[in-house]
């Protein structure tokens, strides 16, 4: 396996470059199996995730293409003949789901294993499930595995709300619903922009879909659509954790630059409360420029879907809060368990605490190097930004939870002052006894 060893303290200098957003690559890439030919998508990061769906679409019929030098991936999906997403390929990444509203969209027919739980929870499907019963399908559950049918090999179409609003029940239903035989009404739809994105290649691919961005969005069925070349939009995510690590690793007073983002993704709120730090950040067309504070003031945040403060940015922003003046609190109102990250950084010396779906913490403690392990994506990067302020070395075990959606990390810190090397390791290696 392989782990990062970082040596702290350092000050991060320079600019830091975003990379393809993960969570619209996946999606677009679904799109792909709705179309007979090529699609192509650019922008599209070099990530095991890519990997893992690629797999999974292969296995249905498709020939992929991934070309990490270009970054970029091309689906030749002209045949579609095996609609099966099995267990092994799906427990790797709960995305690979998608394959269930493609299936349909394309064959009227799908077997997709049921994702199981995740680190930080159960993250049920059963949106995705009763929306595709509601506009058309006949759903069985069998070993395992969603069984979906849509009479005569296309969905009739329906209205289904939602509740919660979910970004995948959403991708999901826009998948089937945009070769149904009528009309659909999705309510209380996502509005993130990685949805967005996804629906307007949709409709480049020949879909009516009107209300993208809104809570409502209505869908006209087409009878077929047209492979596309895509551009990826940038990782809204991977620019709101450059941007926390800039604040609270960066010079004081120095302008660190954060390249090739789209700041309009972040949502407003995630800019309210990044403001409220002391960071002082220009937007640009490029992304953000932002100047950290001295010290950072602590900024309690809430999680909220977009426009809201994401939650995949919370992890990141506790660690922020342990190099404030003062104490704050992050709570997460979209899964309320997400806090397995908290353990790790005690160990580091943060003074942080977990009472329900919220954290707080009590900046300003001196924050140690140690041994932490990774438990899932965005945790695994806040332990990293951890391992950069903290004194001596840590070493940040499993990365292979970090591998899924940050493209060539180390090298990127490296790049703006982090001593951080990428070793292998014996996860099961007996501990040495120290003479
Ligand atoms: N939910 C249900 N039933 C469902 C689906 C969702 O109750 O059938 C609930 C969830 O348990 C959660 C809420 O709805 O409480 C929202 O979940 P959502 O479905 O929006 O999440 P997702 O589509 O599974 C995507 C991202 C996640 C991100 C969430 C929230 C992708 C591939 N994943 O997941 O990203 O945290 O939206 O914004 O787009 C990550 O990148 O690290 C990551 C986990």
């Amino acid at each position: 396996m392989d782990k990062f060893v970082i040596e702290g303290p350092r000050t991060l200098s320079g600019s830091l470059t975003v990379g393809g957003s993960k969570n619209t690559a996946l999606p677009l890439m679904a799109a792909a199996v709705l179309a007979e030919g090529t699609t192509r998508v650019t922008n599209v990061p070099d990530l095991r995730d890519v990997h893992t769906l690629s797999k999974v679409i292969r296995v249905t019929g498709p020939d992929v293409t991934v070309r990490p030098d270009e970054h970029a991936i091309e689906i030749n999906a002209s045949t579609v003949d095996e609609p099966v997403a099995p267990y092994e390929l799906v427990k790797k990444m709960r995305a690979s789901f998608y394959m269930l509203g493609a299936l349909v969209g394309r064959c009227g027919r799908a077997r997709v294993s049921l994702p199981g739980g995740c680190a930080w929870g159960p993250r049920p499907v059963d949106l995705h499930i009763e929306g595709m019963k509601q506009f058309g399908a006949e759903i069985e559950l069998d070993e395992g595995y969603v069984v979906a049918k849509a009479t005569g090999g296309r969905l009739s179409g329906g209205t289904f709300r939602m509740e919660p609003s979910s970004v995948g029940a959403t991708v999901n239903l826009l998948l089937g619903a945009v070769t149904a035989r009528g009309g659909s009404k999705i309510e209380n739809a996502a509005m993130e922009p990685d949805v967005v994105a996804f629906g307007e290649a949709l409709k480049k691919m020949g879909a009516q879909i009107d209300g993208l961005g809104t809570r409502t969005i209505e869908i006209q069925g087409v009878d077929a659509l047209t492979p596309i070349e895509v551009r990826n939009t940038p990782d809204r995510i991977e620019m709101g954790t450059f941007m926390i690590l800039a604040a609270m690793a960066g010079e004081p007073g120095e302008p660190f630059e954060i390249n090739n983002g789209n700041h309009e993704h972040l949502g407003q709120a995630f800019k309210d409360y990044f403001r409220g730090t002391g960071a002082e950040t220009k937007y640009t067309d490029e992304g953000a420029v932002v100047t950290p504070p001295e010290t950072v003031t602590p900024v309690s945040i809430r999680t909220e879907t977009y426009p809201g403060f994401p939650t995949d940015l919370q992890a990141q922003w506790t660690v922020m809060l342990a190099t404030a003046d003062g104490e704050a609190t992050v709570t997460d109102t979209i899964y309320d368990d997400r806090f397995k990250h908290v353990p790790e950084l005690q160990r580091l010396g943060i003074d942080v605490t977990v009472d329900g779906n919220a954290a707080t913490v009590r900046g300003g403690q001196p924050i140690k190097g140690a041994q932490v392990m990774s438990t899932d994506l965005r945790a695994s990067v806040s332990l990293v930004m951890a391992g950069i302020v903290a004194s001596g070395r840590t070493d940040v075990l499993r990365i292979y939870h970090l591998d899924r959606g940050y493209e060539n990390l180390a090298t990127k810190l490296r790049s703006a002052g982090a001593n951080i090397e990428r070793q292998q390791y014996d996860e099961f290696a007996e501990p040495e006894r120290k003479a």
